[in-house]
């Protein structure tokens, strides 16, 4: 059956980011949100059919408005659905543990060393069934969905055999297919060396590029691959080799780069053409540099700085610089076990220097560059896909000044309402 048209109108604030879907934001454009005051939404058969002021749209649909569902927007802000375009979001387990371990002073890199951290959740993620896998990551997309998350990126890198990375990327297709929030998949079997192979490191690297990538390409179950690339884990050559093979198999790269120490990570993205590279914390301003001379989005995780107590990226800098900048939650259960986009748009601002403005566009349109998705979500124009989020608050500044709350009110994901 054909659902009623719904008819978003008196919107004190819409922020549409109109024409920007051919490319990714940067620069001053980052701050070009597009407000419309009383501004209004007729969305049908999934899509976005027309954006104006409440007047504009009442004029052009006026035989039809007693067929719509109506939505008062009065007093609240209007917004492309966020896009989060970097978690983890299939694991099993959880490492609460080691939280305490950390704000008792051991690092991030001393507890994955000595078999916890990421080889922890591997050891859960393999024995865990697809049905637990599923029924986990799930409860962690209903949540994405009620902090106005309306599309997700999901990365694989749990698994490290091809059985069970094929396993962890089966179940982000199933959740995809199963709920409102859409997923996007990445291969990311370069997401630590297992045990089995820590004395032979580059035997692993054979493992990823010849029988992985090949695997998971040929059965369509991702889009991107990416990799760890940090001191300990993978070399730059050895990352450098993992995307090229995910290239010559039609997967986009991605990168982990420079997270807990500077590593050519940003330089790398820059040289293979990555879509993005992601963490920067310790990015060098070459890198920078090079990353804004290839159009490399840099996808910044301020929630993975904020729970490693680390220094956040220097998201100004990269700004000012003429990079594009996307946020993201990097929801996994290590670094940053949080699927609160909100909150991250609130430390964009509050530790990278980053403005309301800048954190919005960071949040929708570039994070749908980030995934590839910008011509179809991430900003509010015609024929796009109706994925929308009302705020209850009266304009995009006070979604900042309001930290720590969520002020969702309503989610509508392909012009149907999900969440109210
Ligand atoms: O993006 N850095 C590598 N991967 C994740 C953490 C994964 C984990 O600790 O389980 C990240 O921070
Ligand atoms: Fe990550």
């Amino acid at each position: 059956m054909k659902n009623r048209p719904i008819w978003i109108r008196h919107a004190s604030q819409m922020v549409t980011l109109a024409g920007s879907s051919a490319a990714p934001l940067a620069g001053k454009r980052m701050s070009e949100l597009g407000l419309l005051e009383n501004g209004s939404l007729w969305l049908e058969d999934g899509l976005i059919q027309m954006v104006g002021t409440t007047d504009e749209v009442a004029a052009v649909y006026q035989e039809r408005l007693g067929e719509a569902e109506v939505i008062d927007a009065a007093g609240k802000l209007v917004t492309p659905g966020l896009v989060d375009p970097h978690t983890h979001l299939v694991y099993a387990g959880s490492r609460e543990h080691e939280f305490a371990m950390r704000l008792n002073g051991a690092t991030y890199m001393e507890i994955m060393n000595s078999g916890g951290g990421i080889h922890a959740t591997t050891r859960a993620t393999r024995e865990a069934s697809h049905e637990t896998l599923f029924k986990e990551s799930l409860q962690r997309l209903d949540q994405f969905l009620l902090h106005g998350v309306t599309t997700v990126e999901a990365k694989s890198g749990y698994g490290l055999t091809l059985e069970a990375e094929l396993k962890q990327l089966e179940v982000a297709k199933a959740l995809h297919e199963h709920h409102p929030v859409d997923l996007i998949s990445t291969f990311m079997g370069a997401h630590a060396v297992p045990p089995e192979y820590r004395e032979c490191p580059d035997a692993f690297v054979d493992y990823c590029v010849d029988v992985m990538i090949p695997e998971v390409a040929k059965r369509r179950l991702a889009e991107f691959n990416d990799v760890f690339c940090e001191r300990g884990v993978f070399t730059p050559a050895q990352s450098r080799r993992i995307l090229q093979a995910g290239i010559k198999h039609g997967l986009l790269p991605k990168i982990h780069a420079d997270e807990i120490e500077p590593y050519e990570g940003a330089e790398l993205a820059a040289e293979v053409g990555a879509v993005s590279a992601d963490h920067l914390l310790r990015a060098s301003d070459t890198g920078i540099v090079k990353m804004a001379e290839a159009g490399v989005i840099a996808v910044l995780l301020p929630g993975t700085a904020f729970f490693l107590m680390a220094a956040s990226a220097d998201g100004r800098k990269m700004i000012d610089a003429g990079v594009p900048v996307a946020l993201s939650t990097d929801c996994n259960p290590g670094s940053s076990p949080t699927v609160a986009m909100p909150l991250i748009m609130n430390l964009g601002c509050l530790k990278m220097g980053m403005t309301p403005a800048e954190v919005l566009a960071a949040a929708t349109i570039n994070a749908a560059h980030a995934i590839k998705r910008g011509h179809e979500i991430g900003s509010l124009e015609a024929g796009k896909k109706a994925d929308i989020t009302l705020f209850n608050v009266p304009n995009y500044m006070a979604l900042q000044y309001r930290y720590g709350v969520n002020h969702v009110h309503t989610v509508i994901k392909a012009g149907v309402k999900v969440v109210e």
